[in-house]
């Protein structure tokens, strides 16, 4: 039977690096996007890299009647679910849009799946379920413990997904929390477009050597590390990407709920990130010491033996890769798609 995927929010960074890795996988793919964070230009990115452009429907993941008309059009066999809103200090501000919009969608999508008859399902979920106060490696059973809306928004549609494939045995969930991606595709064609100015480390990093933005601030160089910065987990998109098809591939055989870890197990500093970039890009990265930023955990890092475990799937990718990919892409799109 041919495999036909649905990848909601697929127009965005991470959905069109999972379409572009299911297209080169023999997937048929439809592409169900509001394009609230996204362009439909990805889709030529897609087209240039893969030689196909994948079914794009422009809808809203709540609109109950155009996703049951998705499924009714297209032989769906499997749904990787990306879409949703992502930043964490927009849900401080407006929590009650971040349930709506993630949690509700997620409802829509699952309902129309179950009408369908539309088994599998692998979710975009996030680190930032685990609890603040744990100590890292974070491996599947640390304590979960969200601290702000939008990460409480996963945890809840975890649980929901959860909750679930107890209820019917039928149900095939692949839940992934995703560290820190960051990256772009080594052509250059799709890649990360944050509207204004980033939050995120590696956009802002490299709008500061495009000259886009003047310099980088440090958010906090106090902390019980050994350079004083914090640590993170990044992890190269097209690896991430790579663990989705190994998500689909284990639950072919399996049901119920499965939880996995996607990173690297590696930890790297803001100051690591700042060296890496300037030696990619050939010079040095202004920066500004500040404050520390509120929220901010000391380290994280994943313990990724279950996905090596049971997926076979490993990170490959380097910090020098992800320096050089992401930079190749801002380097030649220095507006994204704007
Ligand atoms: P993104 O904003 O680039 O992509 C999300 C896409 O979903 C966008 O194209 C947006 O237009 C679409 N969308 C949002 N709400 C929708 C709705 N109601 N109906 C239809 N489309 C909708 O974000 P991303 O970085 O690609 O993240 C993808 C997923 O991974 C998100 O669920 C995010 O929470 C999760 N995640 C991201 C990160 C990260 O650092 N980028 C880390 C962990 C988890
Ligand atoms: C990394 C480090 C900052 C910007 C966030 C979300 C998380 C997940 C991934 C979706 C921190 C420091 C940053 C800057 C800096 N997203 N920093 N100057 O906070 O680990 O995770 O993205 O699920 O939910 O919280 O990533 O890239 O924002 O920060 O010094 O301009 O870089 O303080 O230590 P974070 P980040």
């Amino acid at each position: 039977m041919e495999k036909f995927a649905l990848v909601t929010g697929g127009m965005g960074y991470i959905g069109s690096h999972i379409s572009v890795a299911l297209i080169q996988a023999g997937y048929q793919v439809v592409v169900l996007d509001n394009l609230s964070n996204s362009s439909e230009k990805v889709l030529s990115g897609i087209k240039n890299i893969t030689g196909e452009t994948p079914h794009f429907v422009h809808a809203d993941l709540r609109d109950d009647d155009a996703i049951l008309e998705v499924f009714n059009e297209y032989p769906i066999t499997s749904v990787v679910h990306t879409a949703g809103l992502k930043s964490v200090e927009e849900s401080v501000g407006d929590p009650s849009k971040y349930y709506e919009n993630n949690i509700g969608s997620t409802i829509t999508l699952v309902k129309a799946m179950k009408t369908a008859r539309v088994p599998t399902l692998v979710f975009s979920s996030s680190a930032t379920v685990y609890s603040s106060l744990s100590e890292p490696p974070f491996d599947e059973n640390t304590k979960t413990s969200p601290v702000n809306p939008y990460g409480m928004s996963k945890h809840i549609i975890e649980q929901i997904l959860a909750d679930m494939a107890l209820a019917d045995s039928k149900w095939r969930f692949g839940i992934l929390r995703y560290f820190n991606p960051v990256g772009a595709h080594t052509s250059g064609k799709i890649g990360e477009s944050p509207s204004g100015i980033p939050n995120n480390l590696m956009p802002y990093l490299m709008q500061v050597a495009i000259g886009k933005l003047a310099k980088l601030p440090i958010y906090g160089d106090d902390y019980e590390t050994p350079d004083g910065t914090c640590i993170r987990d990044y992890v190269h998109v097209v690896d991430l990407a790579r663990g989705h098809l190994a998500a689909l591939k284990f639950l072919e055989n399996k049901n119920g709920a499965h939880f996995w870890n996607l990173g690297t197990g590696k930890g790297t500093s803001v100051l690591e990130l700042v060296k890496a970039v300037e030696k990619v890009v050939g010079k040095p990265i202004p920066i500004e010491k500040k404050p520390r930023r509120k929220g901010d955990i000391p380290i994280v890092f994943a313990d990724v033996a279950k996905a090596s475990n049971e997926l076979s799937w490993q990170a490959e990718y380097s910090i020098e890769k992800m320096c050089t990919d992401h930079w190749n892409w801002q380097k030649y799109n220095p507006d994204g798609y704007q």
